[in-house]
This record gives structure tokens, C-alpha cells and sequence, in this order.
């Protein structure tokens, strides 16, 4: 394949996804709907929120790689790179005080909700940080080219 029909396949790829996501969005709305219950209410709140933030990157994608001009320079990176490394250390305090809620509920027992929704919060933080470290790893590989 062209680089052409593999940009074409991959915004079609994301079109197909955000459709998706929009019956995912409805299928949480029916489910909240349907129950009292605060901690199915939450994850299905979570899980529409973040649909909507899926929607949003697969629109990003597809952009970038239709029409509109996406990119990302190492002058507009080092214009923020400070900010982000403070902001690395945030993630990292919260993953700790994450992992510390864990163990708590570990040696108690019956927090089985505790640690459910904790677990959760964890694999979150965790992923923040690591989206972050990516940027980096990217910022490392554009230098070169600058
Ligand atoms: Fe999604
Ligand atoms: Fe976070």
C-alpha cells in the first residue's frame, strides 16, 4: 500500500471507532439510568467520560491525517518541558499515596470496594505518568531532526 491508502485506512479506521464510541456513550447513559447503585453509577461515568476523550483522540488522528496540519515541534515542546516535569513529579505523588491506600486495604479486610475503585485510580495515575514519559521519548526522538 501507498503511504496515501495507509493514511486513508487509518482515518477510516478511526471514523469506524468513534462510532463506537458514541454507542458506548448511550450504552452508559441506559445503564446509569437503570441503577441506584453509586459505585456501577461511577464506573459507567468514568467509562462514558473517558468515550468521550477516545472520541476526541480518534478525531485528532483522523484530522492529522486527512486535512488539517497536526504537528508538534521541539520548540513548542521545550516552550512547556519545565511545566511537564513538575507536573511528572504530581503523578508520581499520587501513584504513591495510590499504592499506600492499596496496601491499607490489603491488611484490612472487607474493603473490597475500597480496593476496587483504588486499583482503578492507580492503573489511571500510572497511565498518566507514562503518557508523559512517551512525550519524552518523542521529544528525544525529533531532536535530531530539529
Ligand atoms: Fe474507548
Ligand atoms: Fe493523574
Amino acid at each position: 500500500m501507498s503511504i496515501k491508502e495507509y493514511q486513508e485506512k487509518i482515518a477510516a479506521n478511526m471514523r469506524n471507532w468513534q462510532k463506537i464510541e458514541n454507542s458506548g456513550i448511550a450504552s452508559t447513559n441506559r445503564i446509569i439510568e437503570k441503577t441506584r447503585n453509586p459505585v456501577v453509577r461511577m464506573v459507567m461515568e468514568i467509562i462514558q467520560r473517558d468515550s468521550e476523550m477516545h472520541h476526541r483522540v480518534q478525531e485528532l488522528i483522523a484530522e492529522s491525517l486527512e486535512a488539517t496540519t497536526v504537528t508538534l515541534s521541539p520548540d513548542e515542546l521545550a516552550a512547556v518541558w519545565g511545566m511537564i516535569e513538575e507536573h511528572v513529579k504530581l503523578e508520581r505523588s499520587t501513584i504513591e499515596l495510590a499504592k499506600n491506600s492499596l496496601e491499607e486495604t490489603e491488611k484490612a479486610k472487607g474493603m473490597l470496594v475500597q480496593h476496587y475503585l483504588l486499583e482503578y485510580l492507580l492503573k489511571d495515575e500510572e497511565k498518566h505518568e507514562e503518557i508523559l514519559a512517551n512525550l519524552d521519548k518523542i521529544k528525544g526522538g525529533m531532536y535530531p531532526y530539529a
